[in-house]
């Protein structure tokens, strides 16, 4: 995911590292692969915030039911349903291998009451369930995976048929000049640097080839390629059209403030006009 996920809206490129012949170094455990991953890429905190200052401003109440589509780790769902005794969540993923770490790492460690209104769905976020919930979220891009625009709009389809009257349809998005390009970014943590590695970008499809890289500081190893991203980059007025083609009635697309030295402030906005710069996150909310 580009980095600093939501913070920074004119992010500046780094030039790329020079090629050292890499420390040898066992691979990452399972384990160290997610916790590096969630320590470097996710803000569900924020995310939750957001959806409910936002659902409020739309229905004046707050939302209960969560299903977190592309859920990996279900961490989002897992810290919904920790809100109040009201809140009930779904996670679905294909992936057991994630599903697995969520279960001993997020789940595990909510009361007997939170993991009762908690559920993982190991399955396929384009199958039919027989749930609704008040919110639905496709975060961390993961929906860039369909390449084809019938394949986004089947999608779109069914989240829309899985709605409630009164629900809301939150997908988070990534653009910029800078995001074609192929280029590298760092973020230093506090024992391991993170690298969002855009590795190809074809201008034709749109189609780009993403990796995550993780340098532990402890070895000073890279390791390089942990996760790999093949996606298509979609555009944001193209999502809004996809959005109302599945049969959603409004959209609503929404814009980062910046502090005084143009990064982002985490407060977002609805607004149909942004400056174009090098590296922006934002959010769309659809309604059924
Ligand atoms: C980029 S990861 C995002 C995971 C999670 N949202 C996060 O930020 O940690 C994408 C996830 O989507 C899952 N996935 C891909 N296609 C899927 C599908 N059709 N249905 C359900 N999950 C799918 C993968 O297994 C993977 O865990």
């Amino acid at each position: 995911m580009p980095a600093e996920k939501k913070k920074t809206t004119t992010r500046k490129s780094l030039p790329k590292p020079l090629k050292k012949a890499p420390a040898k170094a066992a691979k990452l455990t399972r384990d160290e692969k997610y916790r590096l991953y969630l320590a470097s890429v996710q803000n569900t905190q924020a995310d939750i915030k957001f959806i409910n200052r936002e659902y409020k401003a739309i229905y004046g109440k707050a939302p209960k039911s969560l299903r977190e589509d592309f859920c990996g780790t279900g961490l989002m769902a897992c810290d919904w349903v920790q809100q109040n005794d009201e809140c009930t969540a779904y996670g679905i993923d294909l992936d057991m291998e994630p599903l697995a770490f969520g279960v001993v790492n997020h789940y595990d460690k909510l009361s007997e009451d939170e993991q009762s209104r908690m559920k993982y769905i190991n399955g396929n976020v384009l199958s039919k369930y027989d749930f609704k919930a008040d919110v639905t979220v496709a975060f961390n891009f993961s929906y860039y995976l369909f390449k084809k625009r019938t394949d986004l709009l089947k999608y779109f389809t069914s989240v829309r048929q899985h709605m409630k009257k009164d629900g809301a349809f939150f997908i988070d998005l990534f653009g910029g000049t800078e995001a074609r390009k192929e280029l590298e970014e760092s973020v230093k943590h506090k024992n391991h640097t993170y690298y969002w590695d855009c590795s190809k970008y074809n201008p034709l499809t749109a189609e780009c080839l993403y990796y995550i890289h993780f340098k532990t500081h402890k070895d000073g190893v890279k390791h390089e390629k942990v996760y790999t991203y093949d996606w298509r980059m979609w555009d944001a007025r193209e999502l809004l059209d996809i959005l109302e083609e599945a049969g959603f009635s409004k959209t609503q697309i929404y814009w980062e403030g910046v502090d005084k030295d143009g990064t982002g402030n985490g407060n977002f906005k609805k607004t149909l006009k942004a400056e174009n710069c090098e590296s922006w996150v934002t959010y769309i909310c659809a309604l059924p």
